[in-house]
């Protein structure tokens, strides 16, 4: 299991040394070596024993501050193969999939490896985290970043190499968490492996996807009415007067949608909403009356 990532810096740990611009570099820090960069260099045995939050001068005159990284910065700088989840959105998956301390999860496909970091910091080292990927060279590098970032092998973790709907071959599990192109492909292995009462999380990219899974997750009847939603994250300026957003922001990451498995036999119950104009071509002709904003649910669980 990884070291506690707090204490002074030690041999081993990676380091962020920010410049006054704001430009980050991370370092792995090894005794007898040194940091180079155009503004000079920092012995590592510096920077070995001080406390986080330190700031070095190199032998240029730069100061550098000095922190190990955290998920979010590991998880966006890392090496990729396929695109990771954003910090934003694994945030929500932990919460909005419920992510428990010992819970048992399915994960599909683990790309580069993000969003299983995540999962298997959420779960702890007495949970399960169950991770498959169809792609050999992606699952390669999940694993490296996954072991890079825990300092070694997580007790917790099993990597896959597979379809998930042709290979899974969990059972009893608490979650499944696909991010993939097609989750839909996906779910009726992901209604055999769940427990019931179990959750389904699906990140999609495109209107066309949520559509799709959200269809198929109705049209299967082991799941509750799906909830679809996304998040947007607005940063701000702050300084002095000037107080405002900050100009850019990334537009669009992805969407979620969670639905909870029903028990065996059960039929999901009838939906009372009436479909909204444009659900159905009658419905798009006006046949079909547009529900009261009353009668629509805000969240979840109203
Ligand atoms: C967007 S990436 C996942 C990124 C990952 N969540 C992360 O944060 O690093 C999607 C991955 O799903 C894999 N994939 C697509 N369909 C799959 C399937 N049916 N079973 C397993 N993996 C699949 C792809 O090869 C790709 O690596």
């Amino acid at each position: 299991m990884p070291k506690a990532p707090h204490g002074p810096f030690r041999s081993g740990d990676r380091v962020q040394l920010t410049d006054p611009k704001g430009r980050v570099n991370t370092v792995t820090l090894q005794p007898g070596k040194l940091y180079h960069s155009h503004k000079g260099s920092i012995p590592h045995d510096e920077i070995i024993g001080s406390p986080e939050g330190s700031v070095f001068r190199s032998s240029g005159g730069t100061e550098y501050l000095a922190f190990r990284p955290l998920l979010a910065d590991y998880a966006l700088r890392m090496p990729r193969g396929a695109a990771v989840v954003y910090p934003k959105d694994a945030a929500q998956i932990v919460t909005m999939a419920d992510i428990f301390p010992g819970a048992r999860v399915v994960e599909a496909g683990a790309g580069s490896g993000a969003l299983t970091c995540w999962l298997l910091r959420a779960v702890g080292e007495h949970g399960m985290v169950s991770s498959y990927e169809r792609r050999q060279d992606f699952a390669d590098i999940a694993r490296a970043n996954v072991e890079t970032y825990f300092g070694g092998p997580h007790p917790a973790w099993r990597l896959t190499v597979g379809s998930l709907e042709d290979v899974l071959t969990d059972t009893e599990v608490d979650r499944v968490v696909l991010d993939m192109l097609a989750p839909w492909e996906c779910v009726d292995a992901v209604a055999k492996a769940l427990i019931p009462g179990g959750l389904v999380c699906a990140y999609v990219a495109t209107t066309t996807q949520l559509s799709r899974v959200v269809e198929g997750l109705r049209e299967h009847g082991a799941f509750a009415e799906p909830y679809s939603f996304e998040t947007l994250l607005r940063s701000w300026h702050v300084e002095g007067l000037a107080v405002r957003p900050d100009h850019r922001m990334v537009g669009h990451t992805g969407f979620l949608v969670t639905a909870r498995r029903l028990a065996d036999g059960v039929r999901p119950p009838a939906r009372r909403r009436r479909p909204a104009k444009g659900a159905t071509e009658a419905a798009a002709e006006g046949v079909t009356p547009d529900p009261s904003p009353s009668a629509e649910d805000p969240t979840p669980m109203d």
